[in-house]
């Protein structure tokens, strides 16, 4: 790993799916005040994962209330119909899954073309060799480190290997697409997670894992520093 990788500073993306739904208005206060980058917004439609969770209209409400930038994980069968209106409610960034896009090359440069940056996500049994030929249209690719559709699984530490294998990809493309990393992150693993090179943390339920969810952002964050790995 370069010097340049393990200095760069992680990135916080608080998951929605952890808080209270019946206060999602307190969750983004929560999450803001706790130093939040980026707010991880869900989207699951009981179809490419057996669950459902949110969409447009929560998207829409939430992003009036706060100005940090939406990261919307859209874990649905043909994304490309509902792209526009994700778009248009307030994403900033945008991950559809490989395993549900056909055309992937026209859905991210839908995507960039709306401003928005485009990401793609892998499921924990796809190669990250498969995105060789995305990673120059893309902006980031959203690692799943436990099996889409629900929060609260254990992380699985094969993704680690994958983030490694990606990270020289990208290195040796001489390209600047980000990884980020979205399941099971916790306190105890997510120093293992910023060193395999991973630039954005997900992380849902560990901030809510007994304690102070405040605190518990906090030490999520000095566990991730270069400088305690
Ligand atoms: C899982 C979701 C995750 C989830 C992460 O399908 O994509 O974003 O909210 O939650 P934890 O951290 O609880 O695994
Ligand atoms: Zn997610």
């Amino acid at each position: 790993m370069s010097l340049t990788s393990l200095t760069k500073t992680m990135r916080l993306a608080p998951s929605l799916l952890a808080a209270d739904p019946a206060d999602f208005g307190g969750a983004l206060t929560l999450y803001e005040r706790g130093g939040a980058d980026l707010i991880h917004f869900d989207v699951m439609d009981g179809h490419f994962v057996p669950n459902l969770s949110f969409g447009i209209p929560v998207l829409k409400a939430l992003h009036a209330r706060t100005r940090l930038p939406f990261d919307v994980h859209l874990m649905v069968a043909n994304p490309d119909r509902l792209l526009d209106d994700y778009l248009k409610a307030g994403a900033a960034r945008v991950a559809v899954h490989w395993e549900a896009t056909t055309h992937l090359d026209r859905t991210l440069d839908h995507i960039r073309q709306a401003g928005a940056k485009a990401g793609v996500a892998v499921n924990p049994a796809t190669p990250v060799e498969l995105l060789v030929d995305a990673l120059p249209r893309l902006d980031y690719v959203l690692l799943m480190s436990v099996n889409p559709g629900f929060g609260g699984q254990t992380f699985l530490p094969r993704a680690l290997d994958k983030a490694r294998r990606l990270r020289e990809m990208i290195a040796g493309a001489g390209l600047a697409a980000e990884i980020a990393m979205d399941g099971g992150i916790d306190r105890g693993n997510i120093a293992r997670v910023v060193a395999a090179g991973v630039e954005v943390c997900i992380v849902g339920s560990a901030i809510f894992a007994g304690g102070d969810p405040l605190a518990n952002m906090s030490e999520l964050r000095e566990r991730a520093r270069p400088e305690t790995l």
